[in-house]
């Protein structure tokens, strides 16, 4: 078909009355739609990461369909169009290796797509950043709808297994405790439906993170993947796509530093994942902000934490559903929030938490008697972190831990700690603090999720549980210990990381924010430093370890951002 002429954009295309317009509407005649669907108006496409290689993100397939229904109902032509998938358990080395590449396949399709506006259909960790990010990019209108998680399941006489009780099962089958039978009859316990983990790990502090950037429907996070709920949200999310195209919201006019704020407040409140710093910074960076580490510490230590939710709490993701999800949190801490931002719905979320219930509930502590009275994520810096460093406190099992000066044991990449680690002659002392690097988006390539060095073996057998370690790696949303993670710059590209030596002193003061080493500054920067082996030298990882940014940037690609964005790759001269 010959692109001369063509002239409209997005669904303008399709009313046309000339050339452009008949090979549209015939295109899409041809594809089974009627004369009166293609004069439909606005064309809201449907960015769809159903995948069998992402069984949290399958039900999207059937969703999709109430997604189509809203749409229509409120007059529009809905086109639904497949993106790449990321799934957490399924991507090596890791799914935040595939974010950008992710993003990018959305905000590229979104642009040159004949369409007026977008619904984003997300769930699994990754896939909701890259999807936010990517329209954000591309700037049309844009809603969401996520996955929803999983239904709360049983096993033998536990009846509200979640994913986090994989972790123990292990454990337990490891030490001979469990018999075939009961594992094979666990794995199908485990997870009973299609949806995202049914905690408060990144899928749902990304969910979160939706509604409060106006994207996402306002308390549509935790309705689980296959109710009746989630699929009316679907058909609203439909409806509110193009009433969105209508008062032409664009994604630029949502993410702002109010909203910003509010999300990693709220993020803070619900005790969500370390990873959400990444995600939100890369957000950022897409609209020419940056939230920066001092904005992070200083709202991280002015929100209280308030959701009683596992892996961090004891109630389950329905708790805190029929509490009345998200909105229910923010009635908490309205007073730390921009209510004047938008909601997916166009009203301010002054308007919709007037509606909101805030009646007690065991899923969140009042504000009065919060579970901490300021937030689980620590940003720190020092000689060691001068990029910044984040420790989850509310991860570490002793209190001592989070201020303690210890000597470190270094370990160069995976193979080298699984070589070592549990090796009877290795030096280490409960008070050793350990050190994993080369595992950064650089090194890995894609920050893995693997800060959680295992306790050494015979460490282990004293009874030692936790100890402070230190990474240029992640760490899931599910795992705990004092680990202070995404050290920046990380080893691979030289940062202090990559000079440290055994037996070099160290501090980590979480109270305090500083992650140093003890070591003379001159005999410091006279070291060898660790050299990463050489990296993929053609392909989308090529593309990836040249220009992914630090994780004070998001780990987005610098020609990502948006050119006044710190961090961005400088305009071609
Ligand atoms: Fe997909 Fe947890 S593995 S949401
Ligand atoms: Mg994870």
């Amino acid at each position: 078909m010959s692109q001369r002429g063509i002239t409209g954009t997005g669904g303008a295309l399709f009313s046309d009355d000339g050339q452009d317009g008949l090979m549209h509407r015939a295109f899409l005649r041809g594809g089974g739609a009627s004369a009166e669907d293609v004069r439909r108006t606005p064309v809201i496409g449907i960015a769809n990461s159903a995948s069998d290689l992402n069984p949290c993100n399958k039900g999207l397939a059937h969703l999709v369909k109430e997604v189509k229904r809203g749409v229509r109902d409120a007059g529009g032509l809905p086109l639904e169009f497949p993106t790449i998938s990321i799934s957490e358990p399924f991507t090596r080395p890791t799914s935040l290796y595939l974010r950008n590449l992710m993003s990018i396949d959305v905000e590229e399709v979104i642009s040159v797509s004949p369409i007026d506006g977008v619904v984003l259909m997300g769930g699994c960790d990754k896939t909701v950043p890259a999807q936010l990010m990517g329209a954000i990019s591309a700037n049309k209108p844009a809603t969401m709808v996520v996955a929803g998680p999983r239904p709360v399941s049983c096993h033998r006489d536990n009846t509200s297994v979640t994913v986090d009780d994989a972790w123990p099962m292990c454990d337990r089958r490891r030490v001979g405790e469990v018999d075939d039978a009961e594992w094979l009859e666990f794995e199908g316990n485990l997870n009973t439906d299609v949806g995202t983990c049914n905690v408060m790990g990144t899928a749902s502090t990304m969910a979160a993170i939706a509604e409060l950037l106006g994207f996402a429907l306002p308390g549509s996070a935790f309705a689980e993947s296959t109710s009746a709920t989630r699929r009316e949200i679907a058909y609203q999310t439909g409806v509110a796509a193009v009433a969105a195209v209508k008062r032409g919201t664009a994604p630029r006019d949502l993410v702002t530093p109010g909203s910003l704020e509010n999300a990693f407040r709220t993020v803070t409140a619900l005790g969500g994942s370390t990873n959400a710093v990444i995600h939100l910074e890369a957000i950022a960076g897409r609209v020419g902000q940056m939230i920066g580490l001092d904005n992070f510490q200083e709202w991280s230590r002015s929100t209280p934490y308030l959701a009683n939710l596992r892996p961090g709490g004891s109630e389950t993701l329905p708790a805190i559903e029929a509490a009345g999800g998200v909105p229910s949190v923010l009635t908490r801490i309205q007073d730390l929030l921009h209510l004047d931002e938008r909601t997916a719905l166009g009203t301010s979320w002054a308007e919709t938490l007037a509606a909101a219930s805030d009646a007690p509930t065991p899923a969140i502590a009042e504000r009065a008697t919060p579970r901490a009275e300021r937030g689980a994520l620590v940003v720190l810096r020092g000689n060691l972190a001068p990029g910044g460093a984040i420790l989850k406190t509310s991860g570490a099992s002793d209190v001592a831990l989070t201020a303690h000066r210890g000597r470190v044991i270094v370990f160069d990449g995976l193979d080298d700690l699984n070589a070592r680690i549990d090796d009877p002659d290795l030096d280490v002392h409960a008070d050793s603090i350990l050190v994993l690097r080369g595992l950064g988006a650089v090194g890995a390539p894609g920050m893995p999720e693997v800060g959680h060095i295992p306790i050494p073996a015979k460490l282990h057998r004293q009874g030692v549980t936790d100890m402070v370690r230190i990474s240029d790696a992640r760490m899931s949303g599910t795992s705990t210990g004092t680990v202070a993670l995404h050290v920046s710059p990380e080893a691979a590209v030289g940062g202090p990381l990559a000079y440290l030596r055994d037996g070099d002193e160290v501090i980590l003061d979480a109270e305090a924010g500083v992650l140093a080493h003890c070591v003379d500054p001159e005999e410091f920067a006279a070291r060898q430093p660790y050299r990463a082996a050489p990296g993929p030298t053609r392909g989308f990882a090529s593309l990836h370890i040249r220009h992914v940014l630090q994780p004070e940037y998001g780990c987005d690609f610098d020609f990502l951002r948006d050119p006044g964005a710190p961090g961005a790759a400088p305009l071609p001269a």
